[in-house]
């Protein structure tokens, strides 16, 4: 029998890429889109395929056990991807509670329907724990995270991220959930929400805006085109191994001002501005409390075991992301003009 998906934050930035890659790629398979729509959650991502006769909408948040139950009973779910979460560090550090409740507590309710929905035969299902690398931690200079690099979570997002990974885990060891976790780097792309770097710092230099780089800006972060991880998720529930963890990352290290350089060298050559417009953005502020300093990716596994690997050069990635960015103008003020502007105000304020 056909698939049934329930894909958890399929209206966010990364979920929104996953849900039209299965929706296009497996006609045969029903995507079900569970979606809390906070403010990170959009639909207009979806718009290109939200009359597909596959896809399906459901407005429902994980912290409401009867709801996630009612759904499972109604498609008779097959399968979880979840990527639901509250994702990112900066409002962590200003509400860590938020980030308790759906990535912790919400994790366990989706493991709690799953066992309990899944029970008379464990086989042919999968839940699938999208994660993230930043619950090993900070490195220095050296090293890469690799799946058995001791997790060493630092904010109170990497520290609810770790937590669910625990518990996802402990699914599989305790009632043989058939689970598989895998564990990405810093995403970028079309749809990202203004809020992180990259998608930020484009919409302040199309508003003449600063750009706040934190600390010294020697923060390092390993850069994966979105459509990457799309396709690295798409294999990994396919082929990887119940119980298995999988790091995914770009091998694409890059210091914030270095990228951020490199982002307004783009930006002023495609809105044909003279060379070094766009870098006089640039402002230091005061850093990120608890600031990690560097991640990076050893994705030796999947693509050994798997055969996964980046698609697309950083540059490329970057050129693509702000092509999309200049094109959809209309999203990007959807975006803006919503909650996120009162966000902004008080996140930047009095920096
Ligand atoms: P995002 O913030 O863009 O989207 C999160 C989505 O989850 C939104 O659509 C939101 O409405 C939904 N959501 C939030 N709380 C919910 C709740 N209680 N119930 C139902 N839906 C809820 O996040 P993203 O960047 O797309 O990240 C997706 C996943 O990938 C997260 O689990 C994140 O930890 C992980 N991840 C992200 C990155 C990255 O660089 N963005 C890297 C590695 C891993
Ligand atoms: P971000 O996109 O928030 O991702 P994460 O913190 O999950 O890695 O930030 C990426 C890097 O950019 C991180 O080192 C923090 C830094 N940063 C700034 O310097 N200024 C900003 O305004 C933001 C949002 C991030």
């Amino acid at each position: 029998m056909s698939k049934r998906i329930i894909i958890t934050g399929g209206a966010g930035f990364i979920g929104s890429h996953v849900v039209r890659l299965f929706v296009n790629k497996y006609p045969d398979y029903t995507i079900i889109n569970l979606d809390a729509l906070t403010y990170a959650g959009n639909l207009e991502n979806l718009r290109d395929i939200e009359n597909k006769p596959n896809y399906r909408f459901a407005k429902v948040n994980i912290l409401d056990v009867k709801a996630v139950e009612d759904l499972f009973d109604q498609y008779q779910v097959t399968d979880v991807i979840h990527l639901a979460a509250e994702s990112h560090v900066d409002r962590s550090i200003v509400s860590p509670l938020d980030f308790v409740y759906t990535n912790v507590i919400g994790t366990v309710n989706l493991l709690n329907t799953a066992k309990q929905k899944w029970a008379a035969d464990l086989s042919n299902h999968r839940f699938y724990h999208v994660s993230t690398d930043e619950v090993y931690g900070s490195l220095g200079t050296e090293g890469l995270f690799t799946e058995e690099t001791a997790y060493d979570p630092r904010s109170p997002y990497s520290a609810s991220k770790a937590s669910s990974d625990h518990f996802v885990r402990a699914y599989h060891e305790t009632y043989h959930l058939p689970v598989v976790i895998t564990n990405c780097s810093n995403n970028y792309g079309p749809f990202h929400f203004p809020e992180k770097l990259i998608p930020l710092f484009i919409n302040n230099i199309l508003q003449g805006k600063p750009l706040p780089v934190y600390g010294d800006g020697l923060y390092t972060r390993d850069w994966l085109y979105v459509k990457d991880h799309a396709l690295a998720i798409d294999l990994v529930f396919h082929k990887g191994l119940n119980g298995e963890t999988y790091n995914i990352g770009g091998f694409n290290e890059w210091k914030n001002i270095d990228l951020v350089k490199l982002l307004c060298q783009q930006m002023d050559e495609k809105l044909g501005k003279p060379a070094g417009t766009s870098e006089q953005l640039i402002t230091y502020i005061k850093d990120r409390p608890g600031h990690d300093r560097r991640y990076a990716i050893d994705a030796t596994k999947i693509n050994r075991e798997l055969g996964w690997k980046p698609t697309v050069t950083f540059q490329e990635g970057l050129s693509e992301t702000i092509d999309w960015f200049l094109a959809n103008t209309e999203w990007l003020n959807n975006v803006t003009s919503g909650n996120y502007q009162h966000y902004y105000e008080s996140m930047y304020s009095n920096k």
